[in-house]
């Protein structure tokens, strides 16, 4: 299915480790195998987290995931931050140490939904956790907010069954917004220092306000559906 000429997608290996470039001239089907792999765990947790929609949807009348996106990493960038971690250019070490291989951003409508989804989530018998980083109860400097998770999830492939690590990112739309714009400013070059000062105060501010939006959101929606004490999911 694979073949040399697939190689032409790979954009700009060559700027990088010959003996990398190397192995996956000599065996390029693995490197396509490794990131379908990816691919399959990405699959399996969207298609995990449309069920727990579905099941509120039916359950609860209401949706709590607004969106979802997936994505997987470049090879540019597998290979960037491989050098950066020095770790071997190996397909063995960038699958122990690369943990956001198959990325997963989940939008949630509120904040309590980032944390029941992450919860029925993390409960499913074929999940295992292996790092949770809370950036909306301990906010970065910057602002940034967003809960992320490293989960493994097996797949099951021909003969084997293959235990894959996926980051999982949930953030409220507000959150969401916020982050496109920082990562905007963050990329773009050539700001004047004087300017980027401004922005990044400005920044964190825009996500007080961020915050403060979905506290008040929540606060009306619960008060809409009549929640005494604000959990709508009947096991919280
Ligand atoms: P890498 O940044 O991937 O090397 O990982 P890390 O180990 O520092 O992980 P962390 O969980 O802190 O961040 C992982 C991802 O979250 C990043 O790749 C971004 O997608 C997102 N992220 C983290 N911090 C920020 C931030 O300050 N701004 C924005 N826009 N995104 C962020
Ligand atoms: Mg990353």
């Amino acid at each position: 299915m694979f073949n040399q000429n697939n190689l032409g997608n790979i954009n700009g290996f060559e700027l990088f480790d010959d003996e990398f470039m190397e192995s996956i001239r000599d065996n390029v089907g693995s490197f396509h195998g490794l990131m379908a792999r990816y691919r399959c765990a990405m699959m399996e947790v969207e298609t995990k987290l449309k069920v727990l929609n579905e099941h509120c949807s039916f359950e609860y009348e209401r949706n709590p995931i607004e969106s979802i996106k997936t994505r997987l990493k470049k090879p540019r960038s597998i290979i960037e931050k491989a050098k950066r971690m020095e770790i071997p250019l190996t397909y063995e070490s960038i699958e122990t140490h690369l943990a956001d291989i198959a990325g997963v951003r989940v939008i949630c409508s509120f904040p309590a939904d980032i944390y029941q989804m992450a919860q029925w989530l993390l409960e499913q018998d074929d999940i295992r956790l292996v790092r949770e980083k809370d950036y909306i109860k301990h906010p970065k400097p910057n602002g940034y907010r967003s809960l992320h998770l490293i989960i493994e999830i097996p797949i099951f492939l021909q003969n084997e069954k293959r235990w894959m690590k996926v980051e999982v990112q949930l953030r409220t739309i507000a959150m969401d917004f916020w982050a496109s714009l920082e990562h905007k400013v963050h990329y773009k070059q050539n700001i004047p220092p004087e300017l980027e000062r401004e922005i990044a105060e400005d920044l964190i501010q825009c996500a007080q306000i961020g915050a403060e939006l979905d506290a008040k959101m929540e606060n009306i929606k619960n008060r809409i559906l009549g929640l005494e004490n604000g959990h709508l999911y009947q096991d919280l």
